[in-house]
């Protein structure tokens, strides 16, 4: 899977990072969230990629469950197979944000070393690493999809938090309790984040 082209070489086109932050008037990172099945990543994610756009941001959610509709639908949940999709989405957000976008992903992507890695491919500057943190018995009440009743009963294998190990961030840039916090709420703390750190409204202030 991961060849090494030795023999291709990158072309670079006449559009700078520095144009696109002024056409966009943003700074792209992308908001890496992780945590459980039922934690609330996709909601969440949904939610601050509408405020993002209403505030006339340029930005994309790249869905896990979406994802696996798609480019990742060969792909079941080994955890050689959970990398695999990590690495593919990991790079089609750097290429997002190359092109200028804000990404926001919802993925589980429950081991540390995966996330490392993502982090590697995105760039240790974009990347916004973003614990959502429920318990797995809060996680299994809420069950949205039923899909904690039916791992329990073995229906379904390899089920994160269930028969699959989640490895909590260490160090994440953000840390979001959703069993206390409102959805609001938590969109509410990463759109701070966002502002203090890389959300701006003019291409000057973008780092132009
Ligand atoms: S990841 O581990 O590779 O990051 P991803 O976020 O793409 O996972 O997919 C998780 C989604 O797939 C869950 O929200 C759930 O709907 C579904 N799913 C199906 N089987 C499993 C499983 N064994 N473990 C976790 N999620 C599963």
């Amino acid at each position: 899977m991961n060849q090494t082209h030795t023999f291709l070489q990158r072309c670079h086109g006449a559009i700078s990072s520095q144009q696109r932050k002024r056409i966009f008037r943003q700074q792209p990172v992308t908001i890496w969230l992780t945590g459980l099945s039922g934690a609330g990543k996709s909601t969440i994610a949904f939610e601050l990629e509408a405020q993002l756009v209403s505030l006339g941001h340029a930005c994309y959610v790249l869905d896990g469950d979406n994802i696996r509709h798609g480019l990742a639908c060969d792909l079941g949940f080994e955890q050689k197979d959970r990398r695999e999709n990590i690495r593919r989405v990991a790079h089609v957000a750097q290429l997002m944000n190359d092109a200028g976008l804000i990404v926001i992903t919802a993925l589980i992507s429950p081991m540390r070393e995966d996330r490392a890695m993502a982090r590697d491919i995105i760039g240790r500057d974009k990347f916004i690493e973003t614990y959502l943190f429920a318990p797995v018995e809060t996680c299994a009440r809420r069950d949205p999809k039923g899909l904690y009743a039916k791992a329990r009963s073995g229906e379904i294998a390899s089920f994160t938090g269930v028969s699959a190990p989640y490895e909590a961030p260490l160090d994440p840039e953000l840390r979001i309790d959703t069993a206390t916090l409102s959805s609001a709420e938590s969109v509410a703390r990463v759109f701070a984040h966002l502002r203090e750190t890389s959300l701006t409204t003019s291409g000057q202030e973008a780092g132009a």
